[in-house]
């Protein structure tokens, strides 16, 4: 199991874990989002869970484009703390060697952001890859490469995955990134040179990829939010 994670990413950029992380992340990134929103969820149940979708589905775009800074969707300290020690556990079975999570924007613990794609909206942003941000400075977590390999890992909470899910261009990350300057204009070039591939992972699926792997978010052609997590993973080399 150990051995297929880091070879598929070595090889083809990308790993999805078919094993669900538990479910209390589901219950975790909706109290995320409410706290966010100012909703007082009252039980953490499907009804309640809906309700939240459709406030955000009836804001205005201004108001949502404040949902779509990192900083607005990084999960507040007491769930992101929670959250960690759930998935330390989940990844102890793949991981075996040391390991910590990345505090992207040194807020002194494990930055974990949700996204929210609305039906029908333009709401994914461009093909990149992640690494990019950390080498113009914009992810300040960066322990040095020689020592640690970053993953990026990526969870669907809510989706359709046969409709909508991540998009990833497998073999993109052997390409040279380092020289890029404009993240759009070259990411969206480069991956001209490879097939696009919507992964399948269900929700709380993680999907584990290389930091210059090209991905995008695919257009959310459904008729509900579809709603995911993200963060990055320093390993031991
Ligand atoms: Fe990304």
């Amino acid at each position: 199991m150990i051995y297929n994670l880091f070879e598929e990413i070595e090889h083809q950029g990308y790993y999805s874990i078919r094993q669900r992380v538990c479910h209390e992340i589901y219950d975790l990134v909706f109290d995320s989002i409410a706290l966010r929103v100012g909703i007082n969820l009252t039980s953490r149940n499907t009804m309640a869970r809906k309700e939240l979708l459709s406030f955000i589905l009836n804001m205005g775009d201004d108001e949502f484009s404040v949902l779509t800074v990192k900083k607005h969707r990084t999960v507040q300290k007491e769930i992101a703390l929670e959250i960690e020690c759930i998935l330390r556990k989940y990844y102890r079975q793949y991981i075996d060697k040391p390991f910590c999570f990345s505090d992207d924007h040194s807020q002194g613990y494990p930055c974990f952001s949700w996204r929210i794609v609305r039906p029908f909206k333009n709401d994914i942003g461009h093909v990149h890859y992640d690494d990019w941000f950390r080498q113009k400075g914009i992810t300040t977590d960066v322990p040095p490469y020689s020592m640690y390999k970053t993953l990026k890992i990526w969870i669907p909470i809510e989706s359709t995955p046969e409709r909508t899910n991540l998009v990833v261009f497998p073999f993109s990350h052997k390409d040279v990134h380092s020289n890029s300057s404009d993240i759009s204009d070259i990411s969206i070039e480069m991956s001209k040179n490879y097939d696009r591939k919507m992964v399948k992972n269900k929700p709380l699926e993680p999907l584990v990829f290389d930091m210059n792997l090209l991905h995008v978010g695919s257009y959310n052609d459904t008729d509900m939010c579809r709603v995911s997590i993200e963060h990055e993973l320093h390993v031991s080399v």
